[in-house]
């Protein structure tokens, strides 16, 4: 039987309530110069063509061999919470990367950190609970927390991240104003999306013993812990010796390719409940990509790391360098890594609708601030110590440097401080 017209469905109600994401929807633009999404620009290319040709050759061997039972095998489902052996791997990983102590039991594979940030969530969060995280926000964050119908308390964020003098205040508040003590704490404390800032050991420590006295759950989301172009700060996750108060969310899609691997480091009393969330969404990570990972880590990531971070250290210094001498008047961050720097302009106009008119026609893409501030959520103001709906800052801009090379950010971004400088008062709010 053919339909007359299109179906209409009954959507749930969320799909009326989140956006789609705004960087998903800048996808469709190809501009010529590329500033939008995190999309990593320098990737070991040359290691994972050997890795594939190795795995390659030793598949044939197997099959010449008839030993096609075991290709089989290689290529099949796995378990939920991934490959034991490349877990091992990761464990050993993380002692000499980042000195933390942990068994291949407490890890999770995901696909992506999106992943375990959805698990996570979607794990704790009943409709009305309460999250705290900074303002701006992580949008793949934002978007799940208010998806679950989580109250999000901003906390005020400056150059050096959340900013942490008025933790008890803000319990206090949101007990006082929301009727909940806050449940979890979302931070990216090296180098930050969107605004590039990395939070100092004080201010992690302090974070850290705030959650620990409150029962609060701390999801670290550690996405650019290996782009880091100075020497690391230790991780929240190293105060938390016996495993019960962090969360530490690793990926791979920063540091080798977005295979849609992460590695995570999940609180004993929270694990069970994760895989479990993880096995109703995909069932498993692919085995093969994990295996493809377990070599590069094993083998190869010392060998191309410190170039790989050395360039992306290259592209932050040309953007800075061109947002300084091109931009308008305005702040910037000074990233110590990652992928992203923030700015904010003295003018008050919409970035939002001067990316539309005038920047991508012009062949320039960013992502404006005002898509990180919460949609539904709560900002913390100190001066007058209450709790009040967010207000997105328009002026705003997150520009990633990840993508481009060094020549080509020094071109776009000259291009789009002339644009800024030319058209900013036409966008005046
Ligand atoms: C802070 C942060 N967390 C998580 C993610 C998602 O990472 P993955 O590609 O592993 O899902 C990103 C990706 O941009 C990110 O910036």
């Amino acid at each position: 039987m053919m339909l007359k017209s299109t179906l209409m469905f009954d959507y749930a109600s969320w799909t009326k309530r989140i956006p789609e994401n705004i960087i998903r929807k800048l996808l469709k633009y190809k501009t010529r110069y590329y500033f939008a999404g995190g999309k990593p620009g320098i990737l070991p290319t040359e290691i994972f063509a050997r890795i594939l040709v190795d795995l390659g050759v030793n598949q044939f061997q197997k099959l010449l061999n008839g030993k096609e039972r075991e290709i089989v095998e290689e290529y099949n489902y796995g378990p939920t919470s991934g490959l034991d052996s490349f877990k091992e791997v990761l464990s050993k990983f993380l002692k000499e990367h980042d000195r933390l102590r942990v068994p291949p039991e407490n890890i999770v594979i995901t696909t992506g950190s999106q992943q375990s940030i959805y698990a996570l969530l979607d794990s704790l969060i009943d409709p009305g609970d309460v999250v705290l995280s900074s303002n701006p926000t992580y949008l793949g964050f934002m978007n799940v927390a208010e998806k679950l119908q989580a109250k999000i308390v901003t906390l005020p964020t400056d150059e050096e991240g959340v900013v942490t003098d008025y933790l008890e205040k803000i319990y206090d508040e949101t007990v006082k104003e929301l009727g909940k003590k806050p449940e979890i704490i979302y931070v990216i404390p090296d180098s930050d999306n969107p605004t590039g800032t990395t939070l100092p050991l004080k201010r992690r420590k302090a974070l850290f013993n705030f959650a620990a006295e409150n029962n609060i759950l701390v999801m670290e989301d550690a996405a650019y812990r290996e782009i880091q172009f100075r020497k690391k700060i230790p991780p929240m996750k190293s105060f938390d010796e016996e495993n019960k108060l962090v969360a530490y969310l690793r990926t791979s899609s920063k540091e080798a390719a977005p295979f849609r691997v992460a590695y995570n480091v999940i609180p004993e009393g929270l694990i069970k409940e994760v895989i479990k969330a993880k096995g109703y969404y995909d069932l498993c990570t692919a085995k093969i990509l994990q295996k493809i990972l377990e070599i590069y880590y094993s083998k190869y990531i010392d060998l191309v790391l410190p170039k790989t971070v050395k360039r992306y250290r290259e592209r932050c210094e040309a953007m800075c360098k061109s947002l300084d001498e091109s931009f308008p008047e305005g702040v910037r961050t000074d990233p110590k890594g990652g992928f992203f720097v923030w700015f904010r302009s003295a003018k008050k106009f919409n970035a939002s609708k001067l990316l539309v008119e005038e920047a991508i026609p012009n062949d320039v893409a960013y992502v404006p601030g005002e898509a990180f501030f919460t949609t539904y959520g709560y900002f913390y103001n100190p001066d007058i110590n209450k709790l009040e709906r967010t207000k997105p800052r328009k002026n705003t801009m997150r520009l990633s440097f990840s993508y481009m090379t060094p020549g080509e950010i020094r071109e776009g971004v000259k291009k789009l401080g002339t644009i800024l400088t030319e058209k900013i008062d036409k966008y005046l709010t």
